[in-house]
């Protein structure tokens, strides 16, 4: 099974949720329950200004930590934005790029969405690129068209070398937030679709080596089922990922 050749990623997104004292108090309460559970990668993404506080709670544990955004140029005249050598630099070690609230609410495009992951990636920031299709993008039957696109747009210029830092993670719009989960057969289905698409751009060889996780309402009550399938390599959660206990329970359910 190519699954075998991959590690699943089980990823935290806290989206604008957590002051940097309740971070450290978050972190303290999850790292015990995470102990020793090292069949996943472990992430948590929190707002830029609890990423210190998140690095020191994380000192020791298998708990890694990233952010939810990074800005494409190096430095200069962007008030408000992050570079991908601040992150760095600080200890960060993961970003996500490309979050559908970013396209949604912040005007983030493919051609933005390319620039940030290329940057990420030359700095050697590990990547976790989010993509998925609108409801109604999946009912008029055009969601593999939507995922393809968004991939390919996102990916243009990066080689297949710089792949083994780049996680997709797979997120249909209309489960995020909503408590819809995709049906395992239908998170599995575009799982597999998205590693066609990366076997398109790499090669077989290098598409079954890069990490495809689902996100949207992922939780600890279904995360067993969807992390069973053969494409699916880990999760972006974001509600239960402030949980503690059921972030932790996704976690084990990653073990296998
Ligand atoms: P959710 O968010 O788990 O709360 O649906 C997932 C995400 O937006 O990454």
């Amino acid at each position: 099974m190519n699954k075998s050749v991959r590690k699943a990623v089980i990823a935290g997104n806290w989206k604008m949720n957590k002051t940097p004292a309740q971070t450290t108090a978050l972190i303290q309460e999850l790292a015990p329950l995470t102990k020793g559970q090292d069949g996943c990668d472990i992430v948590v993404c929190t707002p830029f200004v609890d990423l210190a506080n998140a690095l020191e709670a994380t000192k020791g544990t298998n708990i890694k930590v990233g952010a939810q955004n990074v800005h494409f140029e190096a430095a200069g005249a962007f008030t408000g934005e992050i570079s991908a050598e601040m992150l760095c630099e600080m200890g960060v070690e993961y970003v996500i790029i490309g979050h559908s609230e970013r396209r949604q609410y912040f005007g983030e495009t493919d051609e933005t969405v390319n620039k940030r992951v290329k940057a990420a990636l030359a700095s050697g920031l590990t990547v976790i690129l989010c993509v998925g299709e609108m409801l109604d993008e999946r009912e008029n039957g055009i969601t593999n068209e939507i995922v393809a696109m968004q991939t390919k747009m996102a990916l243009l210029g990066v080689t297949a070398d710089q792949m083994n830092k780049v996680i997709i993670a797979y997120e249909p719009v209309w489960a995020i937030g909503t408590g819809k989960t995709a049906t395992a057969d239908q998170a599995e289905e575009v799982c597999a679709f998205i590693r066609s698409v990366l076997a398109d751009l790499y090669g077989e060889e290098a598409a079954k080596t890069v990490p495809v996780q689902y996100g949207g309402s992922m939780n600890a009550g279904n995360a067993a089922e969807l992390l069973a399938k053969e494409n699916i390599d880990g999760g972006l959660i974001g509600g239960a990922s402030l949980k503690p206990a059921d972030f932790a329970k996704i976690i084990q359910a990653a073990q296998n």
